[in-house]
Parts: C-alpha cells; structure tokens; sequence
C-alpha cells in the first residue's frame, strides 16, 4: 500500500523525493529506495528497514538529478530486504520501476516471459516481473509510453505504477489501477505521490489519477490518458487541507479513514486468492499432509484478534467438522496446554509482534506442532517464526484500535476455511454458501458504509450511556466482544459482553434506566430467541440497539433502535460484517465524548511487553 513519490524540474530531484517519502512515513513501510537519471543512466540505491537508513547512503552518494522517482514499501511479495526493495529494473537496466499494490498474475507472466528466454530475477517480488515485462515491451518497440502501455494491459491486481527509462531522462510514466496516485503542478516541475500529504509542501494544484489512467509528465508538461488510451482533460483540484487531515485523506481520525478503508482492505486480501470459479489459492503454504492431517484446530490470539478467532471457530467447525479450540495468548503459553501431534496452531496478529502471542508460537513450536500464522505486518516476528503465514493485506493500520485487520483476519480465516475445505472435502453446501458470501463481503461493507448517517444517528442517542451491554448469539455473540472492546477502549464506557442467553443467568440484574443494550441479531435462527432478551432487558427500563438484517421485518418492531446491513446467507460473514457499525457506534460516541481516537489512554498499537 505504501509510498510513492516522484519529481521532475529544476531542482534537486533525490532531495525532494526523500522529503515526500517521509512525508508519507505515517503510513507504515519495511524498506524504501530510490531512484534517478544520473549523467550516465539511471542510479538506484535501496535499503531495508527506516528511511533514515537510505537517506544516510544517498548523503554519502551526494547524487545530483532533476528527474527522481522514490518508494517506501509494505512488503506483500517476498520478505523484507534491501534486494526486495523498490525500485526494481528489467534486464537491461534501463527501466526501472516502483509500484504499490499487487500484481495478481506476476507468475503467469513470469511464465510467459520464460517461453521467450531467461528472466533474471534479482528479488522475490511481483513487481520485478513488471519490470521486466514493460522491459520485453521496450526493446520491441523502443517506444518507451507505448512500452508501459502495452505491459500494462497484460497485468491483472491493484497497482500504482510509476517508470523511469534510461534513454528518457525528462519524462516519468504513471499508471493507476486501484492503487492511489495523485499529481502535483509546479511552475516548470512537477511532482507525484501516492498520496496528497507529500505534495503539499511543494503545490497544493493535484490532479488524482483516476483508475487506469496514464501519465506522463515532464517539468512543464502532464499528459493523461484514460485505459483506453484516449488523452483526457486533467480535473486540478486546488487543496486546502493542513498536512495532517491530509495524512488522513481527509477523515478526521485515522480510526475513521481506516473503517472505510475496509471493502478495498478485503479486497486486496482476496485479491489472487479468491477464484472466480470459488478455489483458493495461497500460495507457498504448508504442506498438503499437514492440510489433510490434522484433526483439530487450536487458535491463539490476543484482544481484537482473539476475537476474530472466535469466528474463526465457526467457520471450521462449520466447514470441516473439526473441533476448534480459541485461546488467549496470555492464558495458552501458562496452562500448560495439551498439544498433540495432529493438531494444527493459528497464530493470529495484525503486528505481528505481540509478545504473548509470540511467547505461545515458542512453545508450541518446541513440540514439532505444526504453526499457521495469520499477520498483516509482512517480515514480522510472527510471520517469520511460524511453518507458514497468509498476510492480511489490510495494509498499515495505525489507530490502536484495530478496525479493517480485524475483517481482513476473519476474510483470511474463511479463506483458509475453504482452502481445507477443498483439500479434505468439507460440506458442499455451507462451503458454497461461504464463498459466495466471502467474494461479496467488501460490496456488504461498502453498503454499510453507505448507512453511515443513520449509525451516527443512534451513537448521538446512546453516547451518554453509564453503561453497555454487548450481546449476541452464536457468531454474533463472538462479535459483541470485539463490538465492547472498541466501545471500551476508544470512549472508555464500562461493558458487559456475554451470549445473549447468559443475561438471565446474572448480568441481568445491572439492567436499569439509561443503561443501553447493543445486540446483534443476524442469524435467522436465532432472531426470535435473540428477541426475548431484548425484551428482557426493554422490561427492566433499559434502552435496546439491534443490528439487524435488511430481511428481517419484525426486529425493529421489538428494539428502540435498529441499524440494518445487507441480508447475507453466511451467518458468519454476517456477524463479521456486523463489527462495522460497531466500530461506527464506537467511534462517533468517542467522538462525541471527546476522546483522544487515534490514541486511547493507557494503550499501545503492539503490545510487545507480557
Ligand atoms: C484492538 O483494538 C487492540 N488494539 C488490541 O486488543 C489488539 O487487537 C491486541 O493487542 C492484539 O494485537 P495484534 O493483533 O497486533 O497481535
Ligand atoms: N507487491 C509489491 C511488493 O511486495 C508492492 C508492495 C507495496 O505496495 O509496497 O514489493
């Protein structure tokens, strides 16, 4: 997802181009490089980990340029390392290339290319393919804008693409397909960036790039054409934002920006994973007899990840019929677990650096079990320490409260659901039933999104709550935990979380006027036993929320306030979808309580410490 930054004008190109990629700092990155037209070709220097570490070799190199391009990168494809870093060139050296995003068909083309003769490959990246495809092209045509184009047309995924050619020292090509990329006009330069806040020193006139546009720009020209290569007026819009609403493309927190974040989260966790045809791939994994062997599942997690493992636990025993187990990280690594050789261990971790979660890994590796680890940040300690890791794709998350890498965990989870599914011939029906709901689940979060008005609405009403009740059953129930937490840890109001059918068993009695109680209600089977407890709680002067279903025609009629999401056959997918408007309620009652969002009291994003 990262940083992109590219300049060409009159001034000092590399200078500039680091100062934009700082800029774009707060979005998380693992490594960055840079590159530039030098006197005799195009120089690239890269590096693993900060930008400090580059930034020290290119004072060292002093370079001089009027023409850079630059790249902060958020690892998907191939780990962590100075040779994986951006840019990458083609075989000759002449093209060279940065990209944000994924290039879903890199190994087919990679394929293809080898029909044609060697690819030396220097990384493990996708977009080393890329360059050595508009490479192929170039030495064809020896045209290089046609070059990029007709490379282009042949890539399927999500990138932003920016190209620098050798025998072209003034002018930069960029491509957009789904991967942000914005413009910026100077007087006698010009300027890029995948995102507004690193533009905003040098012009606040930008022109975003629409999907599958081209550009190409030289100091006093931008030329854009859309996919089908017709040349397009440029839209110059005229920013006023101040650079930190920009750093949060315009949302007033980053809690916010990453809530909406969530249907292009999903869909870049599916992206090459999810087919059409409802297989899954994914890639280097374990091996087939583990897939095939084991007889039980254990998953081990913390908070908002413990959470989506609750759904996890649905989704397996749905599917494969085997027991699951879901365990607090802090609780496994100290009850002496019973751990057998059958069993497979789910570690899951947006950071991938969670001690507890880390300290568990340890121990179960130390048995021969077979590890699984389920990680948004690439080359962390969790990825790197278990058997195998299927990334998130959720992209850097940088509120502490955990919001699209929660979706992006259970999507993983239903992905690794039906990948075993396949293997071990799972039941045909809910397996169906899943991928159909699992390939739609960003269009349900979209709509969600689209209701964002009415959610605010009931968060207005129920802010001033001394307390709230959090209740569910089945699935839902595993998603009115992760609904308390955000309520508790971002407007700091005291919960109780519990199946709704454990309130007649003691919660009950803290039920009085003003109280709130938030139930999920998105499974059909279990509306109307879902319903006596609303009434339960109605009959005690305590004022209840539902989320409910668009199908669902007597809920609303029983619950003071309703807040409805699209009708999804899944029941799973269903309450995972459900978690949206509850970090919505959450963050709009912060909000209105004043709460410092982004970075709660007594909290941290990765908790590194026992
Ligand atoms: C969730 O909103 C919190 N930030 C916290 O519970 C978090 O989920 C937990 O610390 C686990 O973090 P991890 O996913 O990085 O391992
Ligand atoms: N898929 C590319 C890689 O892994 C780009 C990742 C990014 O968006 O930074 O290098």
């Amino acid at each position: 997802m990262c940083g992109i930054a590219g300049y060409v004008g009159s001034r000092e190109a590399v200078s500039i181009v680091l100062d934009q990629l700082k800029r774009l700092e707060y979005r998380g990155y693992d490594s960055a490089g840079v590159a530039w037209r030098s006197g005799n070709g195009i120089a690239i220097l890269k590096k693993e980990g900060r930008l400090d570490r580059l930034f020290q070799e290119v004072t060292q190199t002093k370079p001089t340029a009027h023409i850079a391009i630059a790249h902060s990168r958020w690892a998907t494809h191939g780990k962590p390392s100075d040779e994986n870093a951006h840019p990458h060139t083609d075989a000759t050296n002449r093209i060279a290339v940065i990209h944000n995003g994924i290039i879903e068909n890199y190994i087919e083309l990679y394929q293809e290319m080898l029909q044609e003769g060697e690819v030396p490959l220097k990384s493990e990246t996708d977009t080393e393919i890329a360059a050595h495809l508009i490479g192929r092209e170039y030495q064809k045509t020896g045209d290089f804008v046609e070059a990029v184009r007709s490379a282009v047309r042949k890539l399927r995924g999500a990138f932003a693409m920016v190209i620098l050619c050798e025998d072209e020292p003034d002018k930069i090509v960029a491509v957009r397909n789904a991967s942000p990329l914005v413009l910026g006009i100077g007087e006698s330069e010009n300027f890029l960036a995948s995102d507004i806040p690193a533009l905003l020193p040098y012009t606040r006139d930008v022109i975003v790039m629409d999907e599958g546009d081209l550009a190409v720009i030289t100091s006093d020209r931008i030329h854009l054409e859309d996919a089908a290569g017709r040349p397009k007026l440029p839209k110059i819009t005229h920013v006023d934002w101040d650079i930190e609403a920009a750093e949060k493309g315009g949302y007033e927190h980053f809690m916010l920006k990453e809530i909406h974040e969530q249907p292009d989260a999903i869909r870049a966790c599916l992206a090459g994973r999810l087919m059409k045809d409802g297989t899954v791939k994914l890639g280097d994994t374990l091996d087939e007899k583990v897939w095939t062997g084991f007889d039980r599942i254990l998953i081990v997690a913390c908070g908002t990840a413990y959470h989506a493992g609750l759904l996890g636990e649905f989704l397996f025993e749905g599917i494969l019929r085997v027991p699951v187990e879901v365990y607090y990280a802090s609780e496994f690594r100290y009850n002496n677990p019973i751990l057998r050789p059958t069993d497979l261990v789910l570690f899951i971790s947006q950071s991938g650096e969670t001690a507890d979660t880390l300290a568990a890994l340890r121990l179960v590796k130390e048995e021969g079990i077979p590890t699984l680890g389920i990680v948004n940040v690439v080359g962390s300690s969790i990825a790197r320490e278990c058997d195998s890791v299927l990334y998130t794709q959720a992209g850097p998350e940088i509120c502490v409260a955990s919001t699209k890498a929660y979706s992006a965990q259970v999507a993983s989870l239903a992905l690794v659901a039906l990948y075993a599914s396949h293997l071990r011939g799972g039941d045909r029906e809910k397996t169906a039933r899943l991928q159909t709901a699992l390939a739609a689940m960003p269009e349900f979060l979209a709509e969600v999104l689209r209701r964002r008005e009415e959610i605010e609405a009931v968060a207005h009403d129920i802010h001033q709550a001394p307390l709230m009740f959090f209740l569910g059953r089945g699935a839902d129930a595993a998603v009115a935990l992760e609904g308390a937490l955000k309520m508790k840890e971002i407007a700091y109001i005291p919960t109780q979380e519990s199946p709704a059918g454990e309130m007649k068993h003691g919660p009950l009695a803290l039920v009085e006027n003003g109280v709130v109680a938030i139930f999920g209600i998105t499974n059909p089977v279990t509306r109307d036993k879902s319903l006596s407890n609303v009434k339960e709680v109605a009959a005690r002067g305590g004022t209840t929320v539902g989320i409910i279903l668009d199908s669902d025609p007597l809920s609303a009629e029983v619950l003071d306030r309703s807040i409805r999401i699209p009708h999804i056959d899944s029941p799973t997918i269903a309450a995972a979808v459900s978690a949206l408007p509850l970090q919505l309620l959450a963050y709009h009652v912060a909000r209105l309580r004043g709460c410092d969002i982004d970075k709660p009291r007594n909290l941290a994003k990765s908790v590194t410490v026992e």
